[in-house]
């Protein structure tokens, strides 16, 4: 096992050895102490496992097996591990909140048909913030009632098509409320409404994906509250179902989501004050997840629990009847579940400098790399816990020096050809991806049991044709 933290030998969380002594090796777990109950805090889906061979498996499928079958690149999508963190939010936020809840997906960090019908499944709602995100997840059979509309600047279309299905909107600006007020009298219903505001909470995480701090283009500024309030308390077309704020993603701590529920609660007594009904509290997401050995999130139930205590405790200090609790997570839900394989291609070594190996795809399937800087953790499917040999670089095959997946890895000795599997890439890998150097999209499998299903197909170079259009003054051949 290689990370990029633990540059130069298997890691020690990672079970390895050879089973007991004299023992003949058998199936086992590839990850030590895995947290079954908590996927974020492990490294790769729970079902992960190693064969008779020391062949890496996933849901029953060996990994070389299903890059043979359905080519490289290809996202991978535990069904198991996805079930069971659905379930650790349920359970979690049925154990330690006394009032009603409801764990909201957000689906930015990955949308798709199957992704939207596993987790409704399993009983939870859906974010989105585009008319694509929405039209996936209706289509996807996710009930409107448990959906939420986000986005700073959303179309007139996409907050009909919210209206038009019965979906919250969750207004983020006063351009939303103009739009609301030109669209929303006159329905049948009243537009059902989260007005979002930014918390002023700090949080340690990269700049682009925190949201809380005043200087956020997301959300009311905390002096526009009262005046939104008050103005929505005189539009009878609309519902102010509760509040919305959202600090920040891929958090370790807990502290701020517990200062989060005082100024969350304070809004909600203010609002309450002005007479509206004010129901729902939706403190966002924002749970991180183990990418590499050194990372170490807080567990589900953890960050589930200083959530609903701290949010019980200020509605009770402030005599405020408790509102039904959301949440809205999205890489702590679906990033441990995923992962890649890649086809290893050319190798080009700079003596005294590094060793380059490329891949065959990059960062048009994981931009989260050359944007973030994020370190991932890798495998070779077919050897994940040989020693390692020297440290090597993993590079994509785009046109861009900038596009390397993995800095200074270490991987037993490759060759051409060998399948090496990124974990934790569920999460806005392939909801961010793109074409960049016409590069089609990799095809995404959810296995469960030894089946794998494709839940995406791969694209096709062809396709990407299909929007183009040459003007007929272009056509002449010169
Ligand atoms: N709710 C709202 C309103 C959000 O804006 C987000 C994420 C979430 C929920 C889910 O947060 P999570 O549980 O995933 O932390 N592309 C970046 C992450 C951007 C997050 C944007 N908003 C990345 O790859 O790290």
């Amino acid at each position: 096992m290689v990370s990029t933290s633990v540059p130069d030998s298997v890691s020690p969380g990672f079970a390895g050895g050879e089973g007991p002594a004299g023992a003949a090796p058998e199936e086992r777990p590839f990850e030590a102490d895995v947290d079954a109950a908590s996927p974020n805090r492990n490294l790769a889906p729970i079902t992960a496992s190693l064969d008779r061979e020391g062949c890496l498996v996933v849901g029953g499928c060996r990994l070389d097996q299903l890059a043979r079958t359905y080519g490289t690149p290809l996202y991978v999508l535990d069904e198991a591990t996805l079930r069971a963190t659905c379930r650790a939010y349920r359970q979690a936020l049925e154990a330690s909140y006394p009032g009603p809840s409801l764990a909201v997906y957000a689906s930015k960090a990955n949308s798709s048909l199957a992704l939207t019908a596993l987790v409704a499944s399993e009983g939870l709602g859906l974010d989105a913030v585009s008319a694509g995100e929405l039209l996936t997840a209706l289509q996807g059979g996710m009930p409107p009632e448990r959906m939420v509309l986000h986005g700073n600047n959303k179309s007139e279309e996409e907050i009909a098509l919210a209206l038009d299905h019965g979906v919250t909107v969750v207004v983020d600006n006063w351009q939303d409320l103009e739009i609301l007020s030109r669209i929303a009298p006159g329905r049948q219903a009243p537009a059902r409404l989260l007005v979002r505001f930014t918390p002023g909470i700090e949080c340690h995480t990269h700049e682009y994906i925190r949201t809380g701090h005043l200087d956020s283009k997301f959300g009311f500024d905390p002096d526009q509250l009262e005046p939104v309030l008050r103005h929505l308390a005189g539009c009878s077309w609309a519902c102010l179902d509760g509040l919305h704020a959202h600090i920040g993603s891929q958090i370790f701590e807990l502290e701020p989501h517990r200062d989060l529920a005082a100024v969350m609660a304070d809004a909600l007594a203010l609002a309450r004050s002005l007479g509206h009904p004010c129901s729902d509290l939706n403190v966002g997401g924002g749970l991180g997840i183990r990418y590499v050995a050194s990372d170490d999130p807080p567990a589900i139930q953890d960050w589930v629990r200083t959530v609903a205590e701290a949010v019980a405790e200020a509605c009770r200090a402030r005599h405020l009847s408790l509102p039904r609790l959301l949440c809205e997570p999205g890489r702590s839900l679906v990033a441990t579940a995923g992962l890649t394989l890649y086809t290893l291609g050319s190798r080009k070594e700079i003596p005294g400098i590094r060793t380059y190996w490329s891949v065959d795809g990059g960062m048009s399937d994981n931009p989260r790399p050359i944007t973030y800087q994020s370190s991932y953790t890798a495998v070779l499917v077919n050897q994940p816990l040989a020693p390692a040999a020297a440290a090597c670089t993993v590079a994509g095959k785009h046109c861009e020096s900038g596009d390397v997946l993995l800095q200074e890895i270490a991987l037993p000795e490759p060759t051409t050809g060998d399948v090496l599997a990124v974990f934790a890439t569920g999460a806005y890998n392939a909801s961010m991806g793109s074409n960049y150097n016409r590069i089609p999209r990799p095809a995404a499998v959810l296995v469960l049991g030894g089946e794998a299903e494709v839940v995406q197909r791969r694209e096709q170079p062809e396709e990407l044709l299909r929007y183009d259009l040459l003007p007929p003054h272009l056509k002449a051949i010169p």
